[in-house]
């Protein structure tokens, strides 16, 4: 009996080492951790149960089954972060360079079948040189397997993906068809088509960073949530999204203990907005001073910065906020930014998570570069997902809410549950000056005219009033109290339901 545990321990022992010292060097070297150290650095301590640990491939092509080293270059299992259970696997660069074959794909595809039927989220750490080129077509269909788990999986349980080392070509996809996407800076990058192909077909030269580093992904392109410096920052920041996050979609998020008053009253807001209201004012002040403990977890800081989404958290709860912001492009609203709210607002309806929206808007950005890009499908995709949305929505307009963006950003004629203006808002379908060009066109030759029917829109329109006569703004709130009326409004929809009609899933326009 000793010998037999001795046996297992030395198997276990020679499983664990992946591609041996050697390699494992190398990947440090690198300033990358092991699959097994970054599983370690995301689960709570001593949680991780490991599945498949003996698995090997079953290649006998190019001379593959003189090796067949044990685990096949991913590592596969359960554990909790902060108690609650996660479904993770991690590629062994360190063995093959981590690349996917037939039982490698199968491995994974375990924990993702565990994680939809038991209802957890999915957490892959990504780092692998792609498909297993002596597998041949057996290692693309093995990529098909995961590809269908990631979209059975979608709005069913969170699944996060961190890429910490290469990810090209078709394997892109699938953390393309997850919900976030985080990247380490200078040791990941993604493409569907590397520098060498660019080069050959475009004639571009670029490298690999340029193409699809960190820094492309959370700036240019979007397909990234965030970037981080190194894999212990990614790995502790994922642990901070999975606090924020319910396990399925049938859970409500979880609660955690908060020692801010949800009646805490900020005077400061009462001055926020300038007095000339083209004058920018940042929103993210807004944001930090609604949260418990100001806290904010942002995604897609870097990318369309028009717009700002995030979790917060209020009376212990998490809410996601979509908020204009006055400081990139007056707030308005455009291609990305609207494409951007868009997905999020959708996350967080898909996983029940409350959305607050913040709303100082002047519209939506014109122009040729807009119009040709399709803004109007693009924009339509905001519209559509807030209007889709059942779960309780409370919004706050600041300061503008300018005609089609006034009804996008959860207004009251999209079901949103709570619409509150400050004294300041301003809702109409154009701003003043804008109208009196229109409306009189015959008398712009005389200044004070102009000028006079300027001051006459203003007055009747520059505020929240005609609004709230209308019932389309539930009350004019005063600035300083504002968390206290977001967070009793939200409490007050803890038992919120409401239900679209039965279809087989919608056509939102893409
Ligand atoms: C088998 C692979 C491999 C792969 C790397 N290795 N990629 N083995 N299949 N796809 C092996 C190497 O042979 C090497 O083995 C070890 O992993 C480490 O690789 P290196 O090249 O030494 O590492 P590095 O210099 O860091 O370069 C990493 C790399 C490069 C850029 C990823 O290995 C590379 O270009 N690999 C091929 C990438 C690729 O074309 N994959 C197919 C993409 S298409 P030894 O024994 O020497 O340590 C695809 C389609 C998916 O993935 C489609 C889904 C539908």
């Amino acid at each position: 009996m000793k010998d037999i545990l001795q046996q297992l321990e030395a198997q276990r022992q020679e499983a664990r080492l992946g591609g041996g010292e050697k390699r494992i060097a190398a990947q440090h070297s690198k300033g990358k951790l092991t699959a097994r150290e970054r599983i370690e650095l995301l689960l709570d301590e001593g949680s991780f149960e490991e599945f498949d640990m003996f698995v090997a491939h079953r290649c006998v092509d190019f001379g593959m089954q003189d090796s067949r080293p044990m685990g096949d270059g991913v590592v596969t299992g359960w554990g909790t972060i902060n108690g609650r259970v996660v479904y993770v696997f991690s590629q062994d660069f360190t063995v093959m360079g981590g690349s996917v074959s037939e039982t490698h794909a199968a491995k994974i595809c375990k924990v993702m079948d565990m994680a939809i039927q038991n209802g957890a989220p999915v957490i892959g750490l990504n780092d692998s040189g792609g498909a297993r080129i002596q597998e041949g077509v057996a290692s693309l269909a093995a990529y098909g397997d995961v590809f269908q788990r990631n979209i059975t999986a979608s709005g069913v349980v969170p699944q996060i993906s961190v890429i910490m080392g290469p990810c090209a070509g078709g394997a892109v996809y699938s953390p393309a068809m997850t919900d976030f996407i985080f990247m380490v800076k200078d040791s990941s990058y993604m493409f569907v088509t590397g520098p060498d192909v660019v080069k050959t077909v475009t004639n571009e030269h670029v490298t690999a960073e340029e193409l699809g580093g960190a820094l492309t992904h959370t700036r240019k392109s979007s397909v990234a949530d965030a970037a981080f410096e190194n894999d212990v920052e990614a790995l502790i920041e994922v642990r901070r999204l999975v606090d924020l996050l319910p396990l399925n979609n049938r859970e409500k998020p979880p609660v955690r203990p908060f020692f801010d008053d949800p009646a805490r009253l900020e005077p400061s807001l009462d001055t926020l907005i300038p007095d000339n209201p083209n004058t920018p004012y940042d929103m993210k002040e807004l944001i930090l001073k609604l949260a418990d403990e100001g806290d904010f977890y942002e995604l897609q800081e870097e990318f369309a910065k028009n717009i700002i989404t995030g979790f917060i958290r209020l009376e212990g709860r998490t809410v996601g906020v979509v908020a204009n912001q006055p400081m990139v492009l007056a707030g308005c609203l455009d291609i990305d930014s609207s494409r951007k709210g868009a997905r999020f607002v959708r996350f967080c309806d898909a996983f029940e998570i409350p959305i607050l929206t913040l709303v100082d808007v002047p519209g939506f950005l014109p122009g040729t570069g807009q119009e040709y890009a399709g803004v109007i499908k693009h924009g339509a995709k905001l519209l559509y997902a807030y209007g889709e949305a059942t779960v309780p929505k409370v919004t706050v307009i600041t300061r503008k809410a300018y005609g089609g963006a006034y009804v996008v950003m959860a207004s009251k004629h999209l079901r949103s549950d709570f619409n509150y203006a400050w004294p300041t808002a301003e809702i109409a379908v154009m701003g003043a000056k804008g109208a009196v060009e229109i409306l009189y066109r015959s008398e712009l030759g005389d200044a004070d005219k102009t000028a006079a029917h300027i001051a006459e829109y203003e007055e009747r329109f520059a505020n929240p009033f005609v609004a709230a006569e209308k019932g389309f703004i539930d009350e004019v709130i005063m600035p300083q109290s504002t968390r206290k009326r977001v967070a009793r409004a939200f409490a007050s929809l803890r038992n919120k339901s409401d239900k679209m009609p039965w279809k087989k899933h919608d056509n939102i326009p893409l």
